[in-house]
């Protein structure tokens, strides 16, 4: 089997998760799947199973869609998780935790997560991302409020999430239509 660069120069090879509530995954997300996956010798999108927040798509839909969308990247590999983050990282042997950060309004959630997860496992360090600006607004609570307003998501979401999207605000004006 051949090495990879790491391996080959004595150093652990990176494996870094990318958590996330992906309800649904933006173009956001996918710009900071494929810029992580670059830099990481294994990416693992895992999507929060167990949340308070009432998502729109079940886990099963939301990892459909993300692996829809990454079939490109050869590294990156989409599962769902349950419990604390850093106890899921431990068990993939992941040493990284990746974030997006968009804009200061996000820095002040982001340490405080950063900081109680080094505190749960001072062996796990988190990374922050930045997406390109073009992507910089975006969030799927946005998107959604957007989306079931009418209001066009085109270029904010990739192709498939759009039809995914179309069909469940559909779903859920006709629920007893089949
Ligand atoms: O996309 P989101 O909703 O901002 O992602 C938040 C996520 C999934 C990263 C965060 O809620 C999380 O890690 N939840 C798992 C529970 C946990 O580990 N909590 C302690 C650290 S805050």
């Amino acid at each position: 089997m051949s090495q990879t660069a790491s391996q080959a120069e004595g150093r652990i090879p990176v494996v870094a998760i990318y958590p996330g509530s992906f309800d649904p995954i933006t173009n956001g997300h996918l710009d900071l799947i494929c810029r992580a996956s670059k830099l990481v010798e294994r990416l693992i999108v895992a999507v929060l199973g167990n949340s308070a927040k009432h998502p729109l798509f079940t886990v099963a839909e939301r990892k459909e869609m993300l692996c829809e969308v990454t079939t490109g990247f050869s590294n990156v590999e989409i599962d769902s998780f349950d419990g604390l983050l850093v106890d899921y990282a431990a068990r993939r042997n992941a040493n990284i935790i990746v974030r997006g950060i968009r804009a200061i309004s996000d820095y002040e959630y982001e340490l405080q997560m950063t900081l109680m997860n080094r505190r749960l496992r001072p062996q796990i360090d988190t990374i922050f991302l930045m997406a390109g600006e073009a992507y910089s607004f975006i969030s799927s609570k946005m998107v959604k409020e957007v989306f079931s307003l009418n209001g066009s998501v085109s270029g904010l979401v990739p192709k498939p999430v759009e039809a995914r999207l179309r069909q469940k605000i559909h779903d859920r004006k006709e629920p007893n239509a089949n």
